[in-house]
């Protein structure tokens, strides 16, 4: 089985890694500058990009993030592109 596999790989708490929920980003719209978001770090929110607190059991916290942005033309950015897989090295957003 797959679940007893990844039990015997599991080695020390360092060792786990986040599930890839989304092989690509997560395009996020209508949201609103200053507002504060979860985004979920773990994979396993069935709410992607969003946490819903499946992590729990897990050491895995959710990134607090701040909508903040604005366009070129200076109006506030409402549209992102997020991370889906969890291994952006600019996270939340998609590198
Ligand atoms: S559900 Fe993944 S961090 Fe909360």
């Amino acid at each position: 089985m797959a679940e007893d596999r990844c039990r015997e790989d599991f080695k020390d708490i360092e060792d786990l890694k986040a599930c890839v929920a989304l092989f690509g980003p997560c395009i996020v719209k209508n949201l609103k500058q200053g507002e504060t978001k979860l985004w979920c770090t773990c994979g396993l929110s069935k709410s992607q990009p969003w946490c819903d607190n499946s992590h729990k059991e897990t050491p895995f916290k959710p990134l607090v993030w701040r909508v903040t942005g604005t366009l070129k033309d200076g109006r506030a950015q409402t549209m992102y592109s997020l991370c889906g897989c969890k291994y952006s090295s600019s996270r939340p957003y998609c590198d």
